[in-house]
């Protein structure tokens, strides 16, 4: 960029340079290495001087004279007509100029203007070189405020820890876009340790010019090559795997994890007038793969704290589950069918993993319910089927008070509410009942009618499908119940024998 920039305007000022010379009615001849340059420095805006006939004639004499006045002599007489003169040009992209003037003027004279001008254009050049630092001191400073703006949106987006592709590939199109890479990614290595989403994962801004699958390779074994130490920050073509990929230097920083190398962001194809990687864009790319380590930090925390949380929930549903034989395993496979027909209706992979949760606690509140009634052989009485269907209300009094829980809520209230509004707690109908509740209340019942139970034996699948179309619409959302008869069984039969397994050795193992 400075290259360029500097050119332009150095040319302004030989333009003025020259308007000036122009002005006084002198030629002007830049030169630069042996010869003098082709043409006459002009400005196009200037009309061409008085002596312009003459000029072109002189223009070899000129050649010859040069060095005489390069080596400090003062004007030359150059024949009757013209005289030369020489004004040195240090700070600029020519050695110097040689000025011309007609026989109107004498040597001497011109030598004492060539002084003068002499002046007049080092004072030109330093107000470029001012200017210069001026511009690129502005353009340091705009670089300077987009990368903290940049780096205050990637911190303030580390809070949403959950979906950190998301925001790793947020990380990847700002850095492309704002330092005018032509691609950019964040590679992770594969741990199968590593449950935070991010466990190999490639994400790419832009458009990489080789194949996604040999660019994922590359930068997989660029990690393996590198490991935790010895990390270059800068590869080339022809020297390095991953930039001959790439056709371009590639710039990059490891990301670091509990001092672990975990994956790299790297960038390249950069373009426009600087093509070449700054030490402003070394400590850019630094500060994000600092940003993605502490970001990988917490995402693992997160994931950790998340799976406990939830591990906890389901061991004291399956605990509930567990007391009664027949219900052994009833509120996993509750949580599968739910999320199954969540997947079917076309719910987001976050509204699924909420809907297979609400699944794992939703009869949670049976807590609260005597065992004697939980696991009554026989029918229930109106007394004790009242204390059963005080379950949804006890189970969402215990999880509301768990903030990460408030999504899942309407599942556990709800999956007992029917679609003509004849269920319970709260007698809704319709759409009043929240899809959550709706969809769990067709797996719950499911599950209910196809395993056995202390007071029947379990109903077989066609008598069970046979029940749903006929509930469609009275118990069920009838726009669930057909993709629900849809979805494919066998990994809920898996299931069920898995878990049938489970209660006939734990049955075995009391009775030894
Ligand atoms: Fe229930």
């Amino acid at each position: 960029m400075h290259g360029t920039l500097h050119k332009e305007i150095a040319d302004q000022a030989t333009k003025m340079f020259a308007r000036r010379c122009n002005a006084l009615g002198l030629g002007v001849w830049s030169c630069l290495g042996q010869t003098l340059t082709d043409q006459r420095v002009a400005d196009e805006q200037t009309p061409q001087d008085t002596a312009s006939s003459d000029h072109a004639e002189l223009s070899e004499k000129l050649a010859a004279v040069r060095e005489q006045l390069q080596a400090g002599k003062d004007a030359l007489q150059l024949d009757e007509q013209a005289c030369a003169a020489w004004v040195p040009d240090p700070d600029g992209p020519f050695e110097g100029f040689v000025l011309t003037s007609t026989a109107s003027r004498s040597a001497e004279e011109l030598n004492a203007l060539a002084q003068a001008l002499a002046w007049n254009l080092a004072d030109l050049r330093r107000i470029d070189q001012d200017q210069f630092a001026v511009d690129d001191l502005a353009e340091q400073l705009g670089q300077s405020y987009e990368n903290i703006t940049m780096l205050y949106s990637i911190g303030q987006s580390m809070s949403s820890l959950e979906a950190p592709q998301h925001l790793a590939q947020g990380i990847c199109d700002q850095l492309r876009m704002t330092q005018g890479y032509g691609w950019s990614a964040a590679r992770f290595a594969k741990d199968a340790e590593d449950a935070t989403g991010l466990n190999d994962a490639c994400l790419i801004a832009g458009a990489i010019p080789c194949e996604a699958n040999a660019f994922r390779a590359a930068t997989g074994r660029l990690l393996e090559s590198f490991g935790d130490k010895g990390w270059r920050k800068l590869l080339q073509v022809e020297q390095d795997e991953l930039a001959t990929l790439v056709k371009s230097e590639v710039i990059l920083d490891p990301i670091r994890h509990d001092g672990r190398v975990i994956g790299v962001v790297c960038a390249g194809g950069k373009t426009g007038p600087d093509p070449e990687a700054t030490s402003g864009d070394t400590q850019l790319l630094d500060a994000i793969a600092g940003f993605l380590g502490a970001f990988h930090e917490n995402a693992a925390r997160f994931t950790e704290q998340k799976n406990m949380f939830i591990g906890s929930l389901e061991a004291v549903s399956a605990a509930l589950d567990a007391k009664d034989r027949y219900t052994f395993g009833h509120s996993e496979r509750v949580a599968m069918l739910g999320m199954r027909l969540a997947e079917v209706i076309g719910l987001d992979a976050e509204e699924v993993e909420r809907i297979r949760i609400s699944g794992l606690v939703h009869d949670v509140g049976k807590i609260g319910v005597p065992e004697a009634v939980l696991c009554k052989t026989g029918r229930l009485n109106d007394e004790e089927f009242e204390q059963i269907k005080k379950h949804p209300r006890i189970g969402y009094n215990i999880l509301k008070g768990i903030p990460k829980m408030a999504d899942v809520l309407d599942g556990v209230l709800y999956h007992h509410e029917r679609w003509d509004g004849r269920g319970y707690p709260d007698k809704l109908a319709g759409e009043a009942i929240p899809l959550y509740g709706r969809i769990l209340g067709v797996a719950d019942t499911f599950d209910a009618m196809s395993s056995t139970r202390s007071y029947r034996a379990a109903m077989p699948r066609e008598q069970v499908f046979e029940e749903i179309n006929k509930c469609s619409g009275t118990q069920f959302d009838p726009s669930l119940t057909g993709p629900f008869l849809g979805l494919d069984f066998t990994e809920y039969d898996e299931m069920v024998e898995r878990h049938q397994g489970a209660t006939e050795s734990d049955l075995g193992s009391r009775a030894a």
